[in-house]
């Protein structure tokens, strides 16, 4: 029944999907009037792209209006237990999109995709975890020749990309999309502090007022969810490494502490650092009764599962749905969530749309800046151009129908000039 290339779960979930995916479009204005105009002026025309992203409907509205735009887009998934299985159908069936998605695929599954991606030979790709860079670096260098530019969604991809830039390993230019303002400042703040609770709350029903929540790193992520979790209730713990970023913690009014002291008080552990192995068998060992712990970073790294199962005597799958019960002894068990993947996309359903449009507009906006400027851009890890953040900011206040104050002339004058003092 499709027409394009994909493997996605069933097509029968497809009209679930279309509703969600046009629920979501109502809540991305900014998004939606960058297609109207890809629509009129396709800039993105004779671009094949390659993307690996969570698939959701928020970014099924993004792969729509880079289609409008004139590309041809190919879709995998960047994390096995994010992907929305109605929202795949749709995207095929309804919007004749080429997706590579089931919620659930295996590793081997999860990596054919990403090869059946790769193997389009891709203009531009779009990563959230900068696995498609990574594999056209090393195992498929052979798709790599077209390659004009990648653009990358999230902190984690960014590290990884800053990391072999630095290792003289980099061979494409990239665009750091998380590091605009218009992305990380909003979509890992509030959408992660938003969906990370949700995630928690639907996987658990577990009552945050009045329960000692550990958040494990204070990072734009770890803001966000320490900030929701204080606002429902919950008494707020941070632990950190960085001395900076613990510093603002406390005069953001949340108690810091070490994980060795951390460990015996929680009652909820979110880790959200973008590290390995935050919360291990020493933690584990510490931790109390009934301990629900949970992560909302971009690997399946930050908890030590391996470890967590050494020290169980016995784990019961699934005694809920996305909750694992590792039984420590016969008075205390620890209850993983969503096998220790992003909480917010596994057990809930990520962002929601309305600050994904911000994070999207960008990307889009992105995409047609890497086309206009292929020529001069170099294999190095690149910030996104101040008028792209401008334009979406704008857009989105728009749309929000908030007006702002414009500088009087004599203001612009004031402050382009260094003539007035005391
Ligand atoms: N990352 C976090 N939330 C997301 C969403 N709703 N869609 C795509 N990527 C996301």
């Amino acid at each position: 029944m499709a027409k394009v290339p994909c493997d996605v779960t069933d097509f029968k979930l497809a009209p679930e999907g279309k509703k969600k995916i046009l629920w979501a479009d109502q809540d991305m204005p900014v998004l939606a009037l960058i297609r109207k105009r890809f629509e009129k002026q396709k800039p993105l025309k004779g671009l094949r792209l390659g993307c690996c992203m969570h698939v959701t409907s928020e970014t099924a509205n993004l792969m729509r209006t880079l289609e409008a735009g004139g590309a041809s887009v190919s879709l995998c998934a960047s994390n096995p237990l994010s992907t929305q299985d109605p929202t795949a159908a749709s995207m095929v069936k309804d919007f004749g999109l080429s997706v590579f998605a089931r919620r659930g695929e295996s590793v081997k599954v999860f990596y054919a995709h990403l090869n059946t991606v790769v193997d389009t030979k891709p203009h531009i790709t779009m990563d959230d975890g900068a696995d498609l860079v990574n594999l056209l670096q090393t195992k498929r260098q052979d798709a790599g020749g077209n390659i004009v530019a990648s653009m990358e969604e999230t902190t984690t991809g960014v590290i990884r990309l800053r990391a072999m830039e630095k290792a003289g390993e980099l061979k494409f230019p990239v665009v750091a999309v998380n590091d605009a303002d218009t992305k990380h400042l909003f979509d890992n703040r509030y959408g992660t502090g938003q969906s990370t609770l949700d995630g928690v709350v639907r996987a658990t029903d577990t009552l945050l007022a009045g329960r000692r929540v550990v958040v494990v790193g204070y990072g734009w992520c770890g803001r966000g969810v320490a900030m929701r979790a204080k606002g429902a209730g919950a008494i707020v713990t941070i632990t950190e490494v960085d001395p900076l970023k613990a510093l603002e913690a406390v005069m953001d009014g949340f108690d810091v502490r070490p994980m060795s002291e951390a460990a015996a008080v929680g009652d909820l552990f979110v880790t959200v650092t973008g590290n390995k192995h935050v919360l291990r068998a020493e933690h584990f060992r510490k931790m109390r009764h009934g301990t629900i712990i949970c992560n909302s970073g971009h690997f399946d790294v930050e908890i030590d599962i391996p470890a967590l199962r050494k020290l169980a005597k016995k784990v019961i799958k699934g005694v809920r749905q996305n909750v694992d019960e590792y039984q420590i002894s016969a008075k205390k068990s620890i209850y993983l969530l969503a096998e220790g993947r992003l909480v917010n996309l596994a057990a809930a359903t990520g962002h929601p749309a309305s600050v994904m449009d911000m994070s999207f507009a960008t990307q889009a906006l992105v995409a047609e800046w890497v086309k206009k400027n292929a020529r001069r851009l170099k294999p190095v890890v690149m910030d996104v151009v101040k008028a792209i953040e401008d334009v979406v900011s704008k857009l989105k206040l728009e749309s929000m129908g908030v007006r702002i104050d414009k500088l009087t002339r004599d203001q612009a004058k004031y402050l382009a000039s260094s003539g007035e003092g005391t």
